[in-house]
């Protein structure tokens, strides 16, 4: 439903210019190379507010070489995905809670406020244009990837009275292309991924920026990504660009899947709150948003008490946890065996109602 109360483009308004030089449409080899034919803009000003949003054929950016988001950073970006069922049908997977983060993000970056219905519509005019890249498997998708700039050709550091919209979409598999079963990671308090107060819990693109370095650092020590911790007793908090679950035997000998709580810090992710819902409709076990330790996570190790740990993502879905490097011990996390593990159960729900074979309300047709 649209918002009248607030100022924005209009899907009505859509101008689209087709490209007459389709590519060839490869495979998804690596996540994020693979752009479709075209892409989505639409420009804002403080003085005109915005203007009519344009599909046009893929192509690069002409920014100011002062261009605000280039100097500090007054950018976010989202990242959600469109799957071709077995029905041929393409969904799209609880849009609406990107929409509702990317303005979240918009404000606290201090860029302008735009009806989130109707961007969600030119999306999917723009997905239903280069729908031929939809992948026809269930192990690949289309990545769409909505991005906001401040374009303020200014080095004063203000609040943009430029900015710039836009979407562009990738064909995309699987996003750890390492062939593991399970991910192995580096926890170490010296680098800290957010802080209260900061920005840890928005989408914006120097988050995942600064993260590299510290990725970097998890490799140098034979790890695939850092599992960032946060705070004097290491409380544990997302693992590379992923939130993260741990299914145990908690403190009170109750089964528990566990997540750290939405607190400023950690990234709401549309896995995450998914996962939730989804086991606790379930009702089988408690789950719960909590701070989870990384003393409280080896105790549990060391008695046997962990089922499984796993982060989720957009991008990855749901990946296994197999090793944590922790203050010079290689922790080993079990995963049981492949099917009854929790991990796979939920995989395996959410892919099915992504894919639509089982109906759910959270599937957007596109
Ligand atoms: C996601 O999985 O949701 C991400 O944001 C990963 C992306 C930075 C590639």
């Amino acid at each position: 439903m649209a918002d009248a109360s607030v100022p924005s483009f209009k899907a009505a308004d859509l101008v689209i210019e087709l490209s007459s030089t389709p590519k060839n449409k490869q495979d998804e080899v690596t996540f994020g190379n693979n752009f479709t034919d075209h892409m989505l803009t639409v420009d804002w000003s403080a003085s005109e507010g915005w203007q009519a949003p344009l599909i046009k054929p893929f192509g690069n950016l002409s920014l100011h070489p002062a261009c605000s988001s280039l100097h500090y950073g007054i950018q976010l970006f989202e990242g959600l995905k469109a799957f071709r069922g077995d029905d041929n049908q393409l969904r799209l997977f609880r849009p609406m809670l990107n929409m509702s983060r990317m303005s979240n993000t918009a404000k606290r970056a201090c860029l302008p406020a735009f009806d989130q219905s109707e961007f969600l519509e030119c999306i999917r005019r723009l997905v239903e244009i280069d729908q031929d890249w939809v992948p026809h498997s269930d192990s690949g998708s289309l990545y769409i990837r909505p991005t906001f700039l401040g374009t303020e050709q200014s080095l004063g550091i203000k609040k943009p009275a430029h900015a710039l919209l836009y979407v562009i979409l990738c064909r995309v598999g699987s996003y750890f292309n390492s062939g593991a079963e399970s991910l192995s990671l580096w926890a170490d308090p010296k680098y800290t991924r957010a802080w209260k107060g900061g920005t840890g819990n928005y989408k914006m693109g120097g988050n995942y920026g600064c993260s590299l370095f510290a990725q970097y650092e998890a490799e140098d020590h034979g790890c695939q990504q850092v599992l960032w911790l946060y705070g004097e007793d290491h409380q544990i908090t997302e693992a590379g660009t992923m939130n993260i679950f741990l299914h145990w035997i908690n403190e009170d000998g109750e089964e528990e899947l566990a997540t750290p709580p939405l607190d400023g810090i950690i990234l709401p992710g549309v896995t995450r709150q998914s996962i939730l819902e989804l086991t606790r409709k379930w009702g089988e076990f408690k789950v719960t948003e909590r701070y989870l330790t990384m003393s409280q996570l080896c105790s549990a190790l060391k008695q046997l008490r962990v089922k499984g740990v796993f982060g989720s993502g957009t991008a990855c879905l749901i990946c296994p946890i197999g090793h944590i490097v922790y203050q010079g011990e290689n922790l080993h996390v079990p995963c049981q065996d492949k099917k009854s593990q929790l991990a796979s159960r939920i995989a395996k729900e959410l892919t099915d109602i992504k894919y639509g074979r089982t109906a759910s309300d959270w599937t957007f047709l596109v």
